[in-house]
């Protein structure tokens, strides 16, 4: 996917049951500045707003039996109906379809970064015990999961992708820089950071970093990004950009070039 140019507001329409439980992203820190700057817009609808009855049922009991109930596809199909109404013309073909749950993709950088080209998109929180399978076949674009674990609702599922797509919006983080050099999109985990004071509680930082020699703490920062990541995420080493001195450290390390991973 391109980038859409110029860059407008990144618009995420939220389906869900406790629509209240998105003030959190809404009203606070990052992405909280981001919606007040109007660089961001979280719109959460109440899915029983779309239901027909008097109770306002989103679920029912599933055919064939079994405990657990099923989100039913009306309320759903018409809120997002609704939603992409909104969404203006030129961008509601490119506008992704999310349903967020544990046998969706696993969110990584690279799904972010996909996700983050579009102009926005409509996330239905899933619920129950799941979603009626119409809703899988006739709705969504895009089944995501937050990591192989079950929470209780799509909430928080939600939040995680808006804040982690919400970065990559220009100006919503310091500078575009940070984003591209962060931890993970370099393939590699960080490497320690320190501030003052020099030494606290009898522990000090690392002389090279107060040394003001660049070249120095470069290479010292890049020898730690290469030992953390050997040490707890060894994995990220298949895929990330190497150059020949850092393989050659990481073999001092005893890497063996990933070949028994
Ligand atoms: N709903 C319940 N568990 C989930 C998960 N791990 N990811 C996304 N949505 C979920």
């Amino acid at each position: 996917m391109n980038f859409p140019l110029p860059f407008g507001k990144m618009r995420f329409h939220v389906l869900t049951l406790f629509p209240d439980a998105f003030r959190i992203i809404t009203q606070y820190s990052i992405i909280g500045r981001a919606v007040e700057n109007g660089l961001v817009s979280v719109q959460a609808a109440d899915i029983r707003q779309y239901t027909t009855d008097r109770h306002g049922t989103a679920d029912d009991y599933q055919f064939g039996g079994g405990p657990g109930m099923v989100m039913k596809p009306e309320p759903v199909f018409a809120a997002v109906g609704a939603a992409l109404d909104d969404v203006p013309g030129d961008d509601r073909e490119r506008t992704p379809v999310v349903l967020t749950s544990p046998q969706g993709r696993l969110l990584d950088q690279k799904l972010v970064d996909e996700l983050a080209a579009a102009p926005g998109m409509v996330i239905i929180c899933g619920h129950y015990a799941g979603v009626d399978e119409r809703i899988r076949t006739g709705l969504i674009t895009h089944e995501i999961s937050i990591g192989d674990y079950v929470l209780t609702g799509g909430e928080l599922a939600a939040m995680v992708i808006i804040d982690a797509v919400s970065r990559f919006v220009p100006g919503v983080v310091g500078s575009e820089e940070n984003v591209q050099e962060d931890s993970i999109t370099s393939g590699l985990l960080q490497h320690p950071l320190y501030t003052r004071p020099a030494e606290f509680l009898g522990m000090e930082t690392p002389d090279v970093l107060r040394s003001g020699n660049h070249a120095e703490i470069d290479r010292w920062r890049r020898h730690k990004s290469l030992e953390r990541t050997l040490q707890f995420r060894p994995d990220l080493l298949e895929t990330a950009p190497l150059t020949n001195s850092d393989r050659a450290y990481l073999a001092s390390l005893g890497w063996d070039g990933g070949q028994n991973a």
